[in-house]
């Protein structure tokens, strides 16, 4: 029988995750199953618990559930703790272990596939929900010269700065204080563009050379992306590459082999196009 695993989500029939992964399975020959689960609102723990009894092996956690998963974890990976999300669950043993592979799948991407070092440069991230959460430490490993922070509520901003303040001195702000400001790397974790609306961004923020990097994907650019290049970004990428490396490091982690993104993103590419 080939090992159980699923991705939890509300709602969950939009995802690709069961696609990714089985291309991933395909690839490496590892002999598993992976299916997409709707969990109620109210009942994430009891369809954990019901797939555990199933036999399930391991389970990706999407929106909302993220911050339920890492309360429900008996232990956590050092950067699952630091992001307070988990997106990755393994089942060994009766205990429940979350990690959190977003921050990887972003640097991966941003740096594997696009080739952008952040090293030396100046970040600014947008948004201070559980994305932005997620990906600063990630980020901060790349040795960026700064890392801002901007946010509508400015004080989340300011929350997440002092949950960091012991590996960097973040900037928190808001976008008007953005003003006068310029960056190398903009990644905009809000999700504003799901809505299809513009961030109020100051013009200037994007330094000669610039990349503009969206977690949102779809077809075409995105609402952030649009604004990017109207605004000057040199670059601009969307978030499906951080989709299939966050995939790819979750499938590491049950599996302990690395399969290779490239294929699952042109072909998920391919289908957006389509
Ligand atoms: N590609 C991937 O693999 C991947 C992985 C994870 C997440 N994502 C994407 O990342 C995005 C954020 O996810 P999340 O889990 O962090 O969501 P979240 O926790 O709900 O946070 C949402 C963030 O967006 C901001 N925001 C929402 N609407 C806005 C608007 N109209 N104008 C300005 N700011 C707005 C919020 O600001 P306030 O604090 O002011 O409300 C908050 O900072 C989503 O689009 C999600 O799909 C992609």
């Amino acid at each position: 029988m080939p090992d159980l695993y699923c991705v939890f989500g509300n709602p969950i029939s939009h995802s690709k995750s069961p696609f990714i992964h089985a291309a991933f399975a395909r690839e490496t020959g590892e002999a598993l199953t992976y299916e997409a689960r709707l969990a109620p609102i109210d009942g994430f723990a009891a369809a954990v618990a019901a797939f555990v009894g199933e036999g399930g092996r391991g389970a990706n956690v999407t929106v909302p559930f993220k911050e339920e998963a890492f309360r429900l974890c008996h232990t956590l990976t050092p950067r699952a703790a630091r992001a307070g999300a988990v997106n990755t669950l393994s089942f060994v043993d009766g205990r429940i272990l979350g990690d959190n592979t977003d921050g990887a799948g972003l640097v991966t991407d941003i740096v594997g596939n696009l080739g952008f070092s952040p090293a030396g440069r100046r970040i600014l991230l947008l948004g201070a929900g559980g994305a932005a959460r997620g990906v600063i430490e990630p980020l901060l490993t790349t040795g960026p010269a700064a890392l801002v922070v901007a946010n509508r509520s400015v004080d989340k901003a300011s929350l997440l700065a002092e949950a960091f303040a012991d590996l960097a001195a973040l900037d928190a702000c808001s976008f008007a204080d953005l003003a006068g400001k310029s960056f190398d790397l903009v990644v905009n974790a809000t999700s504003a563009s799901l809505g299809g609306e513009a961030l109020p961004l100051p013009a200037g923020i994007f330094a000669e050379g610039a990349l503009a990097y969206d977690m949102m994907y779809g077809r075409g650019d995105t609402p952030f992306l649009a604004q990017a290049r109207a605004q000057g970004a040199a670059r601009c990428a969307d978030g499906l590459g951080m989709l299939v490396g966050q995939a790819a490091e979750a499938f590491f982690v049950w599996r302990g082999r690395r399969p290779a993104c490239a294929p699952v993103m042109a072909a998920l590419r391919a289908a957006l196009a389509g």
